[in-house]
């Protein structure tokens, strides 16, 4: 294991960005089935709870998935340590949520509330890596609103701890999700760091990373939304960036047999039932280029049998290539 999970830094151009509910095992195994060389992360896990739980679950991966980042959530540095001492046999990196804006994570003190405490931040990662020897990474916000956007404060503080890249999701926690991502004050930050830094925020094609890389300069691209409904998405930026070859987006039929690859995955990870329910929220992704895209959406959310929605995709796929 030790060798496999290596990371060598340069080379990463693209990082699977962390989807607490969504991005688990067999999303980051599907990642890597359609050949990307990403890192992979985990969704944010609470160092609390590890340390109280140390779960098997909570670390579910795959080997395949390496080089993988585990990503962990808190802001207390006994249990952030004693947290990446438990993933350290198994993590590439350890990478610290400094961006979460979630209520009850960041009003607790943790996530994007990390922000407003640059020398906890740098504790922390100087911390885990006196203990662990691991890389440690940092995903952050712009600041906790638009009056406090300390992002460049804050990067050099985890820079100075030792932080071996910074992804910035540029974005204050006040926006949450809102607006556009300012791509432009990434471009602020690489000028002042000398680490690398991952531009994140609103990037869901091959032309927004180009884009975004054009206007930032960042050392590469984080995604996380983009990669919903097209598992593509990561191999053709990478293949882009390496080699200038650019790959046609996924047809339907393609995006269809994702969709089935990854329902038969889940219903095997987490039983009939449970997987069918887990998979209510992605057919939306990777039917909306279809016309009625919303209709069908209701008539897969109701269905319980594996075998109904394998038929009812079959039927979504004679349809639109009958009137094509
Ligand atoms: C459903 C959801 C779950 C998320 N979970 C995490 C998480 O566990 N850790 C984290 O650092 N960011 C998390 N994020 C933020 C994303 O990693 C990313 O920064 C944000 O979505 C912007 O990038 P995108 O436009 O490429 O999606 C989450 C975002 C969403 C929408």
């Amino acid at each position: 294991m030790e060798n496999r999970k290596q990371i060598d830094i340069e080379k990463i151009k693209v990082i699977q960005a962390p989807l607490a509910g969504v991005s688990d095992k067999v999303f980051r195994y599907l990642i890597r089935k359609y050949y990307s060389h990403c890192l992979m992360t985990t969704e944010m896990i609470s160092s609390e709870l590890l340390c109280n739980n140390p779960n098997p679950r909570i670390i579910e991966f795959d080997e395949l998935e390496y080089p993988l980042a585990f990503q962990l959530v808190g802001h207390k540095v006994d249990k952030m340590t004693k947290a990446a001492k438990i993933l350290s046999p198994y993590a590439s990196i350890i990478d610290i949520n400094c961006g979460c804006p979630v209520k009850k994570v960041a009003l607790s003190g943790d996530g994007c509330a990390l922000m407003k405490n640059p020398s906890l931040a740098f504790d922390i990662i100087q911390s885990i890596k006196q203990e662990t020897n691991l890389p440690v990474s940092v995903k952050m916000r712009l600041g906790w609103n638009q009056q406090e956007e300390n992002f460049i404060e804050f990067a050099s503080t985890v820079e100075q701890a030792g932080a071996c890249f910074v992804t910035l999701h540029a974005r204050s926690r006040a926006q949450m999700y809102e607006g556009r991502a300012q791509w432009d004050k990434i471009a602020l930050l690489v000028k002042e760091l000398s680490i690398p830094v991952y531009a994140n925020g609103d990037i869901k094609t091959l032309e927004d990373a180009i884009e975004c890389l054009r206007i930032t300069k960042a050392k590469g691209v984080s995604i996380g939304r983009g990669i919903l409904g097209d598992f593509t998405l990561l191999n053709r930026i990478e293949k882009y960036l390496t080699t200038g070859e650019v790959f046609p987006e996924p047809n339907l039929t393609i995006k269809i047999d994702m969709l089935k690859r990854h329902l038969k995955l889940e219903i095997e990870r987490l039983g009939e039932t449970n997987g069918i329910k887990f998979m209510r929220k992605f057919y939306s992704y990777y039917i909306s280029s279809i016309k009625n895209a919303s209709k069908y959406r209701s008539i897969l959310v109701t269905i319980e049998k594996e075998s109904e929605i394998i038929k009812v995709l079959d039927e979504i796929l004679s349809i639109y290539y009958r009137n094509d």
